[in-house]
């Protein structure tokens, strides 16, 4: 259910009434409770426009909003705020009709976009690490969420599997016989064994170099020995995709080798429209105000990462069709991201009209505020750390209910891999974040374990009552008015995270209404015998209606929910 978009029409119509035009009206959320449900505090400027007084324009609109309707209450306040509040009973018919709707009440956009989301892409020559795990949890919340919202979602895992180190992984894959794929069992391991063949062996080192050419130019021999590299190396993030249950299948890889053929159209494209420069053998953009050009092509003929940036840009807009691509890439790569959006843009690969985002995200940090790395310096393997998330939440909840082996290996892996994506989420991901398991596995504050726990909890309480649900919401008290207000706002909240592709307006939202959901429960029994039937209805459908909307929330985030807790 939209509530900001239909209030903004009301004021809208209000400050036109009033005699007054204003190109937009935007209300905010009233922050405090003696300030309403939200604010309009646009009234002080245009005062000021028209040389008059604030609280009497303010007056004058008030006067035109309805209060029988959507709105309960205005108020003037302070300077000329002008504040409003939503009327109960609206409320409680909004809320029947969530409950009865398929999708929460969010209506399926009327004109969808097609959103291209580039993320995970990590590079084949090594294992994943961290890094591309917070790209690959934040990038498949929001391709859940923007299709949740009605857009049409592409995924793309614009896989790095090309470029020198391929000549020498190959060389080394070659040497340890192909079907020796044990040996790929451990990409990191090969990856150094095969950086030690390079160093210490000059024969070994030609023999990469040759093959990084022969790859280049087609050779059948060393495209087999690539492709079966390729092919374990995908295989690994696979095993991680399944792990985290992230939804990335083969079908959305889109691989950097893919565009090659492409590449010197692309630099031929940006010839004709007169935008390079040779600098030192290079072929450069030089974009103004930019101390260093975006180099699309080596001295020695050779091709960058840019340019195949360029060629998949094109690809997305003129052939996939895209109105809006993010790309979920670490906050390091802002300058590439600033630079390719423009030569896009000049260049014609992107319209005007494309939305384009470098969805930028900061580092994973240990406890002590150093980069995430193992004991003794080395990248930590995402998969290692996986398994011993599921390990910690084990320990975590061993000790609260009796269950069967089976069970707790089922519920650990919901509840721990839950907790490292819900970690992962729930701070803005722009900032750095610290990783710890305490924090990350505690039953109190902002974790996904509380949600879990919220869900689990109006489970048992429906499973106690059993009986038939179906009446409808009354709001009597302060604390059913504040749950029932916060799961009309939903939507609003889904529209603002994938507006500003920040996942945790998700994770905030759902911690509040886990919160107003407790205080509610304590202070509204449902179950109790002296409780109206009435009032039992109205408060269960309140329950249920919150244990649907965490469900829903967590789901678009990717996390499980239990049953039983
Ligand atoms: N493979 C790159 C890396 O690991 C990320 C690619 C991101 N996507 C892109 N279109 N550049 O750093």
């Amino acid at each position: 259910m939209k509530l900001k978009q239909p209030i903004n029409r009301i004021l809208s119509d209000a400050l036109e009434q009033a005699g007054l035009t204003v190109e937009t009206v935007q209300v905010s959320d009233a922050g405090k409770p003696e300030f309403g449900d939200y604010q309009y505090n646009g009234i002080m400027a245009l005062a000021k426009q028209l040389k008059r007084n604030p609280r009497e324009i303010a007056a004058e609109v008030a006067a035109h909003i309805p209060t029988d309707g959507m709105i309960g209450w205005v108020e003037v306040a302070g300077p000329g705020f002008i504040n409003l509040t939503i009327d109960n009973g609206w409320i409680a018919r909004s809320i029947d009709q969530v409950t009865g709707s398929k999708h929460l009440g969010v209506e399926p956009k009327a004109v969808p976009l097609r959103v291209v989301v580039d993320y995970s892409s990590p590079n084949m020559a090594k294992q994943m690490h961290v890094g591309h795990l917070r790209s690959t949890i934040i990038g498949d919340t929001l391709a859940n969420l923007f299709t949740f919202l009605g857009d049409e979602v592409i995924r793309q895992n614009h896989i790095g599997d090309w470029g020198t180190q391929f000549g020498m992984l190959i060389a080394y894959l070659e040497e340890m016989g192909e079907d020796s794929s044990g040996s790929l069992s451990d990409l990191e391991q090969f990856y150094k064994n095969a950086k030690g063949r390079f160093d210490a062996d000059p024969a070994f080192a030609d023999k990469s170099r040759e093959y990084v050419v022969k790859l280049q130019s087609g050779d059948v021999h060393c495209l087999h020995l690539w492709e079966n590299f390729i092919d374990k190396s995908l295989g690994h993030c696979e095993e991680v995709y399944g792990k985290l249950g992230v939804n990335l299948t083969r079908e959305d890889v889109r691989a950097e080798s893919s565009y090659n053929d492409e590449l010197a159209d692309i630099v031929a494209a940006l010839d004709d429209k007169g935008l390079l420069t040779l600098s030192d053998g290079a072929q450069c953009v030089f974009l103004e105000g930019d101390e260093h050009p975006f180099i699309v092509q080596k001295s020695d003929g050779g091709y960058l990462y840019a340019t195949t940036d360029l060629a998949a840009i094109r690809h997305r807009v003129h052939t996939l069709g895209a109105d809006r691509i993010s790309y979920v890439v670490d906050a390091r790569q802002a300058g590439h991201f600033r630079q390719l959006f423009a030569v896009a843009r000049l260049a014609g690969f992107a319209r005007p009209e494309t939305r384009l985002e470098h969805v930028s995200f900061g580092m994973m940090l240990d406890k002590s505020g150093r980069p995430f790395k193992t004991r003794d310096g080395g990248t930590v393997k995402l998969i290692d750390l996986l398994e011993e998330a599921v390990i910690h939440a084990r320990e975590a909840i061993t000790s609260r209910e009796n269950y069967s082996e089976e069970e707790l290996e089922r519920i650990a892996g919901i509840v721990g891999i839950g907790a490292v994506k819900y970690a992962d989420l729930s701070i803005h991901r722009d900032s750095n974040y610290i990783f710890d398991w305490d924090k990350m596995l505690s039953f109190e504050g902002n974790t996904s374990l509380y949600l879990q726990y919220a869900y689990a909890r109006i489970q048992s309480i429906l499973r106690r009552y059993g009986g038939h649900i179906e009446g409808s919401v009354h709001l009597d008290t302060h604390d059913e008015r504040a749950l029932a207000f916060k799961l009309l706002q939903f939507e609003d909240m889904l529209l603002r995270t994938a507006a500003e592709s920040l996942p945790h307006y998700i994770t905030t939202y759902l911690y509040e209404l886990a919160s107003l959901f407790m205080k509610f429960y304590e202070t509204c029994p449902i179950l109790k015998e002296d409780i109206d039937e009435t009032t039992r209805q109205s408060r269960l459908q309140l329950a249920i209606l919150t244990a649907e909307t965490i469900r829903q929330g967590l789901g678009l985030l990717g996390i499980g929910v239990l049953d039983r807790l």
